[in-house]
């Protein structure tokens, strides 16, 4: 059995990848990506965003969006939805202009009607706000948060819940694994959309990790418990960790398998945690040597689809569960 299996039996609701939309066109890539022993859960890396679904204002276009959607029906996989309300990736017409309150909730409330309205019944879970916290625990300074304070995140909720009262509504963040400032604030967030009795499900800890400075097992554990304690489920939702040094010696995969396993450990150990995604499959494909120069090697295949060490870690920690 492969990972999705081996999640399943150890009582996941799924393993799961992210693809890229210039991948589709790899058939040795796809094979890979559409067996549902290996991946019971796909996410379009990019082609849900706002500029790829709305590039100007009232033109709304789905042809990236909807290729992956389309493979995950085909194969029968879950479908993740990824994003709605996010800074990045992000086109100018929204981004730099200023607006009054209620034009840019009306902004916000019309793409995602339109977009979760295009994409009713298919996701099992809509990333709904992506990347809220800044590192230091501040509030990221998006047109979003600087219009309307922390009414854009129930306004967000409120309006994927209308359009899709089935999709599975979750906020999204990176580093939240580590237990710091930016960690209280994701719980305060939680906090926020529970007290103005918006629709979250789930709270989706991004992992986007480096070799050696994982947290234990325990730690990652101890952390998505702070999450469910509050009543919302938890996911590992684009995971990936990378080599701080290229290429990796034996040594560093061997770590790199180390923390695959922690943390994938970890969301066997809670409850209510109830996937893994990675952001990507093979080194052949992944953002991580585009943004961090110098780094790279992050995923569980090498960029020849052979299996790595941190492969047989994660598959030998299903297994053991
Ligand atoms: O499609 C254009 C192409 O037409 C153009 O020629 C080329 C030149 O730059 O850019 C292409 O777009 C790139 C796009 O990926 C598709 O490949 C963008 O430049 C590039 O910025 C974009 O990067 C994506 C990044 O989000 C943007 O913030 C990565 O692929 C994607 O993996 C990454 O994913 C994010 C999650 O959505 C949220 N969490 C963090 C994660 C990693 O940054």
């Amino acid at each position: 059995a492969q990972l999705n299996s081996l999640a399943r039996a150890a009582g996941l609701e799924y393993f799961g990848t992210a693809i890229g939309g210039g991948q589709t066109g790899d058939s040795q890539y796809m094979s890979i990506a559409s067996d549902t022993d290996e991946f019971g859960q796909l996410v379009p890396e990019n082609g849900q965003k706002w500029e790829s679904v709305q590039p100007n204002q009232g033109q709304f276009n789905y042809d990236s969006g909807d290729i992956v959607p389309n493979v995950a029906a085909r194969n029968g996989q879950i479908l993740r939805c990824h994003t709605l309300t996010w800074h990045s990736q992000l086109p100018r017409w929204v981004s730099s202009r200023s607006w009054s309150r209620e034009e840019l909730q009306s902004v916000i409330e019309v793409h995602i009607a339109n977009v979760v309205g295009h994409y009713k019944g298919k996701c099992y879970h809509w990333d709904v706000v992506n990347e809220a916290a800044e590192e230091d625990g501040g509030w990221r300074g998006s047109v979003f948060y600087n219009t309307l304070g922390t009414d854009f995140l129930p306004i967000s909720f409120n309006a994927a819940k209308a359009a899709d009262p089935d999709a599975g509504l979750w906020y999204n963040d990176y580093n939240l694994e580590y237990n710091q400032e930016k960690t209280e604030r994701a719980l305060e967030i939680v906090q926020i959309f529970q007290d103005a009795g918006a629709p979250i499900d789930g709270v989706g800890f991004q992992g986007h990790l480096i070799v050696g400075t994982t947290p234990t097992r325990d730690q990652l554990a101890d952390t998505l418990r702070r999450f469910t304690a509050l009543g919302v489920d938890v996911a590992y939702t684009e995971l990936d960790i990378r080599h701080a040094s290229m290429p990796p010696s034996d040594q560093a995969l061997a770590t790199q398998g180390d923390d695959y396993a922690n943390v994938v450990g970890s969301c066997l150990d809670v409850e209510d945690c109830v996937g893994v995604t990675v952001w990507g499959y093979t080194d052949k494909y992944s953002w991580v040597p585009g943004t961090f120069p110098g780094s790279g090697a992050a995923l569980l295949w090498d960029e020849n689809f052979n299996k790595k060490p941190a492969y047989t870690s994660v598959s030998s920690v299903l297994a053991a569960a």
